[in-house]
């Protein structure tokens, strides 16, 4: 496995197997890389010929300065992680590389930015892109690997390749969660013990939301107070949205019927977790 640090040489890499018939995977991470990462990994391994994983904390797409410097890194471990996986290439540059001085683009979507993650955390999907475009323009990807989790990035992203004729396609795979439920994050490490129980109830509100619906509530008002009961029962849970949103456009729903995803966004303590299930095709 090949650990490449700079642009040129991950380009040069790329670009030797250009013309071959040689289908290429990537899965881009934010590295501390755990099950929900190697779900992605394996997925891409058993669909392409050559596996490109990059690892980079991608400052642009922090709206809070705390919130980068407290990002969990482990380069070396996540390289030891990989190798087992059988990938072919990390690429894995600094800051410095990816954003020499003078660097001044902005790839900016609207609408689906909107709602959700994107209205509360501002700049965060414009960082998202930027960074997106970057490194789809190096590793020239056949096919890219996405998690359910992210749903928001995961659209953004499809509509990025689209509107901007990236002619990659874009797989999304279902979110990997631990036994009671939580969705496996690199944030995760950030709770204590008592926060970890806490935690729980992302899921329990998502899953409330799933079973009013098939018990035929499509009210979402109703649906969302019946969510938000269960999470503000939690002590040191303070939502930070809840919403009901249309799968494709984003949009918020007053009734459910069709393509549905629940999405809540919830803080304990100090840390910001999100989850979304879908609860109607
Ligand atoms: O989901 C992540 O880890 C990041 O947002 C991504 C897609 C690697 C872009 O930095």
């Amino acid at each position: 496995m090949d650990v490449v640090r700079s642009i040129s040489e991950m380009q040069v890499m790329r670009n030797a197997v250009e013309g071959q018939k040689c289908s290429i995977g990537f899965v881009p991470t934010m590295g501390t890389l755990h099950e929900g990462h190697l779900s992605l990994i394996r997925s891409a391994r058993d669909e392409c010929d050559k596996l490109i994983v990059s690892i980079f904390v991608n400052p642009m797409q922090f709206d809070r300065e705390d919130d980068l410097a407290a990002y969990p890194q482990q380069l070396e471990t996540d390289i030891d992680i990989v190798k087992k996986e059988k990938v072919d290439v990390v690429f894995a540059p600094c800051k410095e590389e990816i954003y020499p001085e003078g660097f001044c683009t902005r790839v900016e979507l609207k609408k689906l930015t909107e709602n959700l993650c994107g209205k509360r955390r501002p700049g965060h999907f414009e960082g998202v892109a930027t960074i997106i475009t970057k490194l789809f323009n190096i590793v020239k990807p056949d096919r890219a690997y996405l998690g359910q989790k992210d749903y928001q990035q995961y659209i953004i992203i499809k509509r990025l390749v689209q509107d901007l004729n990236m002619g990659i396609d874009i797989k999304l795979l279902p979110t990997v969660r631990d036994k009671d439920g939580l969705a496996l994050s690199s944030r995760n490490r950030h709770l204590s013990a008592e926060e970890r129980i806490k935690a729980r109830c992302l899921y329990e509100a998502l899953l409330k939301a799933k079973s009013l619906v098939r018990d035929n509530q499509r009210e979402v008002e109703k649906i969302k107070s019946e969510m938000e009961g269960i999470i503000l029962h939690v002590r040191d849970a303070k939502i930070d949205y809840i919403s009901i949103v249309d799968s494709d456009t984003l949009i918020e729903k007053t009734e459910v019927s069709g393509d549905t995803i629940a999405a809540v966004a919830v803080w304990i303590g100090s840390t910001r977790l999100i989850d979304n299930i879908v609860i109607d095709t």
